[in-house]
């Protein structure tokens, strides 16, 4: 029986942290129908993160900020069933429909309502880069595993959307894209949860777009374009296209302007106990 567990109340931790939420549950919601065909990068980075989990049919898994859950028709090959977390109702919707997992929970992955060490697996795609509190998402992640199972979790950290960010930078001062925090921060939030031996790798993706247009088409069909500062952003005229156009097209290149994904991989096993 495939079960929808009903979303917790977003208690917030930091100062305005519930805010943030919505507006990231918002944004992903409104992209739940555009995102898989967006989603090349994410696509990429999921199914190389995938095969970092041993594949048999064994134990229960937990997908961990799953989206459309256009990866649950490959979750069947490295788990006997497996339960479905997201933030977003939108995503939630779109991969329920699907009808694969056993359970589909609305929740912030900093504060899991489920069970301690009630997996053997956790899997987590693309999310951590969302979230306030990376230590506090990693935590939870260990929490629910049991021990000796495996984590494989992707983020994206500093130096992805650079050329974007310096183009950015030659028409004014706001930040006008996500923060990503550097490796070392992470490398550092995972410090904080001992329980699990941890290993890390960084891997850039350059993707290739025709147009500066382009590229903010896909980051908005992602519902990526909406939360970091978007108030800030003012992009709303076409002489402030025009510029960032110009500023960017110095990175232009034979495949056309890139973008750099910079995807930090983290793995690890629970201790045993
Ligand atoms: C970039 S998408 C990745 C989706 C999917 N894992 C993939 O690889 O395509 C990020 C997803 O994480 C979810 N998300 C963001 N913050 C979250 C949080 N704090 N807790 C749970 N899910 C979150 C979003 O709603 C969105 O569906």
């Amino acid at each position: 029986m495939i079960s929808r567990i009903k979303p917790c109340i977003f208690e917030p931790a930091i100062h305005g942290e519930s805010t943030f939420l919505k507006q990231v549950a918002q944004s992903f919601g409104k992209a739940c129908e555009s995102y898989a065909a967006a989603a090349r990068l994410q696509q990429q980075v999921a199914l190389t993160a995938l095969a970092m989990l041993c594949a048999n049919h064994n134990g229960k898994l937990l997908d961990l900020g799953c989206g459309p859950g256009w990866i649950h028709p490959e979750l069947k090959n490295y788990c006997h069933e497996f339960s479905a977390v997201d933030l977003s109702a939108g995503m939630l919707n779109k991969a329920q429909s699907l009808q694969l997992a056993t359970a589909y929970i609305q929740a912030d992955a900093a504060a899991l309502p489920l069970a301690t060490a009630q997996f053997d697996k956790v899997f987590s795609s693309l999310m951590l880069q969302w979230c306030q509190r990376p230590e506090a998402v990693l935590a939870e992640a260990a929490r629910v595993l049991a021990p000796g199972g495996r984590l494989v979790i992707t983020t994206l950290v500093q130096g992805t959307l650079q050329e974007l960010q310096g183009a950015f930078a030659t028409l004014d001062q706001k930040p006008h894209t996500q923060l990503f925090l550097p490796e070392a921060e992470l490398i550092k939030a995972a410090g904080t949860v001992p329980q699990v031996t941890w290993h890390f790798e960084q891997r850039n993706y350059p993707l290739y777009y025709p147009d500066v247009q382009s590229l903010a088409r896909e980051l908005k069909a992602l519902g990526a374009n909406q939360v970091a500062g978007r108030s800030a952003t003012g992009l709303t005229g076409r002489g402030y296209w025009q510029k960032l156009a110009v500023a960017y097209e110095k990175h232009r290149t034979a495949q056309g302007l890139p973008a750099s994904y910079q995807v930090l991989f983290i793995t690890g096993t629970k201790n045993a106990r």
